[in-house]
């Protein structure tokens, strides 16, 4: 079983496109999946509420109006019958992120590649070592960069040795900037990893999740 936080101090760098896929995927894969919606903007009850319209989504719960009062409780609950829990948060600080931050396996932090996300990416990353001085244990946090223009790209290269330079980890895989593959979930609940969706993004978002699992079941662990 294992907890994952999607969380940024930024807004619209693609948490709730990501935990929505990564659900997806890990379904497809015959997990049981949960995501805990806990921004107050609804985006992941929207998407099961037009993927449900729609026929899509199956396999996948969702847990909607998820709040700082709630938040341990609706994850002990979770937990117990899901193998993977994943936490859409709000894109500021609160303390709902610090309960989720301090109940996770793992913190992904999604992330552009401009200047001025990063800066909110080690402020994000700041938060996740406030709750492991609190918690006095370590907190695993892997930043994903989002929608980039190209497979690593030369600015996205940039990013990555900005990042890493100051002490965070960023996954291997990105996801790329594709509109069409991503978009349309909003809409008609479409995820790139539906039969009908896009096997390009797809991949990636399979990637993403391998890179999150591993990160919490070292390969070492489980040969
Ligand atoms: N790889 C991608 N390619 C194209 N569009 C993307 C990609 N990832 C996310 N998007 C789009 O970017 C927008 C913001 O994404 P999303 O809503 O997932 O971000 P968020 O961090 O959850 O935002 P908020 O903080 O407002 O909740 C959405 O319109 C989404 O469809
Ligand atoms: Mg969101």
């Amino acid at each position: 079983m294992a907890i994952v936080s999607l969380c940024s101090t930024k807004g619209g760098v693609g948490k709730t496109t990501l935990a929505i896929c990564l659900a997806a995927s890990a379904a497809r894969r015959g997990a049981r999946v949960v995501i805990l919606d806990a921004d107050p903007n609804g985006h992941v009850r929207a998407w099961r509420d037009a993927a449900t319209r729609e026929g899509r989504g199956v396999g996948i719960a969702v847990v909607a109006g998820v709040t700082e009062s709630t938040m341990q409780d609706r994850i002990a609950e979770a937990a117990e019958n899901h193998d993977l829990v994943l936490i859409d948060l709000e894109g500021a600080a609160s303390k709902a992120v610090t309960f989720a931050i301090a109940e996770s396996d793992v913190v992904v932090i999604p992330s552009g590649i401009s200047g001025m996300d990063l800066q909110e990416v080690f402020r994000t990353h700041a938060e996740v070592k406030r709750a492991e001085k609190m918690l006095r244990r370590s907190i695993p946090a892997r930043v994903v960069f989002t929608g980039s223009a190209t497979i690593k790209s030369r600015v996205a290269k940039h990013a990555r040795q900005e990042v890493s330079d100051g002490g965070v980890q960023v996954l291997d895989t990105e996801t790329i900037r594709r509109p069409n593959a991503y978009q349309a979930m909003h809409f008609n609940g479409l995820t790139p990893l539906d039969p009908d969706g896009d096997p390009k993004a797809a991949q990636e978002i399979d990637q993403i999740l391998d890179e999150i699992l591993a990160v919490i079941t070292p390969a070492e662990e489980t040969a």
